[in-house]
């Protein structure tokens, strides 16, 4: 989820690729760095912060280039510093690359560039591997160079290149991760993003998943795998930088959402085995005597956060047979909480600054509880401070309501009850290599939920709960995590009273709010208590309640009950809150939009709560 641009042409590059690298500071921003092809030699510039320091860092050096690519990091693979900036460069340094996406079989190929070729490495990231491959094959041409070396990587990419020994030539390469380039008069470009190009041109064609192309100031030549010319339709933008930054959708909130199958795609890659069937822990690991011994599990979050660890604590005590409290943050750190020896805690925390969480885990660790954080910012205080962290790669979150990175946090809870069922014996090896299949299907699942005509069903609804200022969320079982975790989103960016019921507690008191017309979300994916819910969707339809069922194709007596439908493609009943929470956030992007509220940046929120 970073930034790339490339320039080749005739004017001063350095200006050019600061500027596409400004543009595209709301992608990543922890270190930047730039690389320029001058005088037969490749000059770099990198450094940890902002891409305004980078500037103010450039020398004489960096002035009457005419090449060069950028790249702005948000940190997966190595913390954020300015060894781990891009662009890197080769053992000889005259290769050098910038790179988007995550190289799977980053460790294989480290050892074997090692160990058998002489290489050493100069940084923690995957990326330094695709520069010393790409001089391990070069002979003479840059694009056969990364051909061979894009054949021997697993995993996603979008990659530039540059040599000294080509001057003025930018070679890239596209799997899973964007790639655009831009064509201009004399001079063209190539940026993982639109709004780098926009400034200087609006013609640009998409590079598709396992094409390279070469570019130089005159020409662009676009190959497939095989190495056969394509040919490209170029296509002009019309979006302004501001909708281009949301990737042509009216607010980030939306974007993310429709990003959350990459994101979690991505928070799956090499952690799971899907030949075995297995979840492979590369960053958290419990030793066996450590597991033997494991009595309790807290998990501390809030907020969103909370709503994983309350999905968490349901899978994790069914799969591993281990007892879990979910805890408030605000609440755990000032409770006394009963901590000690043969516990572990899991903080769950998307910025990992929350200023609560953060106190959680400094109370758990300073009773000896060993800590492993779930976290989607390398390098945040919380990364920094628990004993383990098992990161999110969903990147950059911007809209205040958090979306793709919940979902990540599920992701992540799975994987760790998943492993802890297998290493205790509880979870037996058919039945984790179902749910590895599960996990694995649910990308394309939600891109099935997040098409047009899906959506389509539920504008109308909305528009109707827009016109409220209250609703309800109802579910029992896995689905009342789902129902908070909607409520909370509804009220937060459409500024309705939402409130989340657990479905059998309803004729205990909340019941009595019910009236004609009333909106209530119903959740119902879960098989083992379905006619329990659908009896409660019976009773709000009884006092005139509208209700909206969101449950699982094929279960069909909902329909029977209700006129308003959503269906999710069949799914595990255990993974179906990763599903079933997307049309709650649709739900509540629609119905804030149809009442103007500011959904990106709801009043009085912050995306990061810092202070208490
Ligand atoms: C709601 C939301 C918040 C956060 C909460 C914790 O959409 O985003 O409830 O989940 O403030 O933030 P993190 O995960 O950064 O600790």
């Amino acid at each position: 989820m970073c930034g790339i641009v490339g320039y080749t042409g005739s004017k001063e590059a350095s200006e050019i690729l600061i500027g596409g690298l400004k543009k595209l500071e709301y992608r990543g921003y922890d270190s930047a760095g730039i690389a320029l092809q001058k005088n037969g030699q490749v000059v770099i510039a990198k450094a940890a912060g902002s891409v305004a320091d980078l500037e103010k860092s450039l020398d004489d050096r960096f002035k009457a280039v005419k090449a060069g690519i950028g790249h702005t990091r948000w940190a997966t693979h190595g913390r954020p510093t300015d060894q781990n900036a891009h662009p890197h460069s080769s053992h000889s340094g005259e290769i050098v690359v910038v790179h988007n996406g995550i190289i799977e079989n980053n460790r294989l190929l480290r050892k074997w560039l090692i160990e058998e070729k002489g290489y050493s490495f100069r940084s923690e990231t995957d990326t330094e591997v695709l520069a010393h491959l790409i001089e391990e094959y070069y002979d003479g041409d840059l694009l056969e160079a990364v051909r061979k070396s894009v054949s021997t990587v697993e995993g996603s990419y979008a990659l530039v290149a540059v040599t000294c020994r080509e001057p003025d030539r930018l070679v890239c390469a596209r799997k899973d991760s964007p790639l655009i380039i831009g064509f201009g008069e004399g001079e063209n470009f190539i940026a993982s993003d639109i709004p780098a190009l926009l400034n200087h041109t609006r013609n640009t064609c998409i590079l598709e998943d396992g094409e390279f192309a070469s570019i130089t100031a005159e020409k662009v030549e676009v190959f497939n795998l095989e190495g056969c010319p394509v040919e490209k339709e170029i296509f002009k933008v019309n979006w302004d930088i501001a909708a281009a930054e949301k990737g042509g959708y009216d607010h980030f909130m939306l974007k993310e959402i429709m990003e959350q199958p990459v994101a979690v795609r991505e928070t799956m890659r090499q952690r799971i085995d899907a030949a075995k069937g297995r979840v492979v822990p590369t960053e958290f690991e419990i030793s066996p005597d450590e597991l033997a011994r494991l009595e309790k599990i807290y998990i501390v979050a809030c907020g969103t956060a909370y709503h994983a660890g309350l999905i968490g604590k349901a899978v994790i005590e069914k799969l591993a047979g281990i007892p879990v409290e979910v805890e408030v943050a605000s609440e755990f750190r000032y409770r006394e909480p009963l901590l000690g020896e043969n516990q572990l805690a899991i903080v769950i925390s998307q910025s990992g600054e929350t200023a609560d969480t953060l106190a959680g885990l400094r109370l758990a660790r300073s009773k000896g509880v060993k800590v492993l954080a779930i976290t989607n910012v390398v390098g945040s205080t919380v990364s920094r401070e628990a004993d383990q962290v098992l990161f999110t790669w969903a990147g950059p979150e911007i809209a205040v309501a958090s979306t793709k990175a919940y979902l990540t946090q599920l992701i992540a809870v799975y994987l760790i009850a998943i492993y802890l069922g297998e290493a205790r014996k509880t979870l037996k090896p058919e039945k984790a290599a179902e749910l590895v299949k599960g996990l694995l299907a649910l990308p394309s699942q939600l891109e099935r939920i997040l098409s047009e005509e899906s959506i389509a069903k539920l504008r109308s609804y909305c528009d109707h709960l827009a016109t409220w200022e209250r609703a309800f969320f109802l579910g029992r079982n896995l689905d009342f995590p789902v129902a908070m975790e909607g409520a909370l989103k509804l009220k937060e960016i459409s500024y309705i009273h939402a409130e989340a019921c657990a479905a059998g507690e309803l004729k205990h008191g909340p019941l009595a709010l019910i009236v004609e017309g009333l909106p209530v979300i119903a959740l119902a994916t879960q098989k083992a208590v379905l006619d329990k819910t659908l009896s409660n969707i019976h009773e709000v339809n009884a006092r005139g309640g509208a209700v909206f069922a969101i449950t699982q194709e094929g279960f069909d007596d909902v329909a029977r009950q209700v006129e308003s439908v959503f269906y999710l493609p069949p799914v595990n009943d255990i993974l179906a809150p990763v599903l079933a929470v997307v049309p709650t956030q649709l739900i509540a992007y629609y119905a804030a939009l149809a009442r103007g509220s500011s959904v990106d940046k709801p009043r009085n929120l912050a995306k990061s709560v810092t202070v208490e």
